[in-house]
């Protein structure tokens, strides 16, 4: 795979290799603070064991608030971190976007960059310099737009991941086939699971798409003006899903947001049935249930709530083809219709 490495701009660096090479070429020389969970210190403590200075938080989306963001500047404070101090965040979509808030606004902002350990991070979350936290279950709340140095997405990592986490980056990386990469999806549409779990080269491959294909709308839109609302497909039903059903984690919730977006497409006269035949034979075949389990009106008041409706109406983004996509304004009221005739 030639050209492992891209750019926002010349701002942050995204490369896909070997963490640990990749980390002495890119960190700076100055002190730095590793921030990272218990999961990559029990799996992966070879990535933490160089640095003096690890803070640990905890799994999962209910960690990701201002409350562990807090803990962390309180720690930072404790042991001297200043302004020259590079905050480096290693771990999945949680562990980033939670690092990146604290580097964003500790001491009104310090140097940071991300060692991204999951298939998730790598296509998604980790990638394009969005970092926050959740506030009361309300998805992503309070957060900044500021672009790590770097981010290195270490596929080798993946091995450690359980099935269920693997799957969930799946959804992000067809998703991004959806919007901009018809080959993208074909890659993930012909191959089964097990290939993509065991084949190294064809993973690489996919993330290494998905990253060309987010650097290159967030170098053209990086704060969300235009363009960068397609990397949302999906998300206006997945977030609600996620929110409301409290069991399936945020790939198996875009999953399903996703089917809702097809469907809502082919009612709306933009995309084929046979297309939308397409994304829903292809995640069932990698596992997923792309079934919500919430009742739509119970996700259209999680929608009505989202930070994204404006004025009432929301932004919702609906495939055109595999490999193309638009951003439709619709009334609150409009949606619920389309929701209705699903
Ligand atoms: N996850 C969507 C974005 O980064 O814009």
């Amino acid at each position: 795979m030639e050209n492992r490495e891209l750019d926002i701009d010349g701002r942050s660096r995204v490369v896909v290799g070997d963490a640990q090479h990749e980390l002495a070429r890119l960190l700076p020389e100055c002190r730095v603070v590793a921030i990272s969970d218990g999961n990559i210190d029990r799996c992966h403590h070879e990535l933490l064991a160089p640095f003096a200075d690890v803070i640990l938080i905890g799994t999962g989306e209910t960690v990701k608030t201002l409350e562990t963001a807090a803990s962390i500047h309180r720690e930072l404070i404790r042991r001297g971190a200043d302004r020259a101090t590079f905050l480096l965040g290693v771990g999945g979509g949680i562990v980033t976007d939670i690092a990146g808030f604290v580097a964003s606004t500790y001491m009104r902002g310090v140097r940071f960059g991300f060692v991204s350990t999951t298939l998730l991070g790598n296509v998604d979350a980790s990638v394009g310099g969005k970092n926050g936290v959740n506030v009361d279950g309300f998805k992503n709340m309070v957060g900044t737009f500021n672009q790590p140095q770097f981010v290195v997405c270490d596929t080798s990592l993946f091995a450690t991941l359980p099935d269920r986490e693997f799957r969930a980056g799946l959804a992000e990386a067809l998703k991004t086939g959806i919007i901009g990469d018809a080959e993208l999806f074909e890659r993930i549409e012909r191959s089964t699971f097990a290939e993509l779990r065991t084949r190294r080269d064809r993973i690489d491959e996919i993330v290494m798409r998905s990253v060309r294909l987010k650097t290159a709308i967030v170098g053209r839109d990086e704060c969300e003006h235009g363009e960068r609302r397609k990397l949302n497909l999906g998300h206006t039903f997945g977030h609600a899903i996620e929110k409301c059903s409290r069991t399936m984690n945020h790939g198996e919730a875009v999953a399903a947001g996703l089917l809702i977006a097809a469907r809502m497409a082919v009612r709306s006269g933009l995309l084929a049935q046979a297309a939308c035949s397409r994304i829903e034979d292809t995640l069932v075949r990698l596992g997923f249930d792309p079934v919500s389990p919430v009742p739509m009106s119970q996700l259209l008041e999680a929608v009505r709530s989202d930070k994204k409706a404006e004025d009432g109406s929301i932004r919702l983004v609906l495939p055109t083809a595999i490999g193309s996509c638009e951003v439709r304004r619709l009334s609150l009221d409009a949606l619920e219709r389309l929701a209705e005739s699903l």
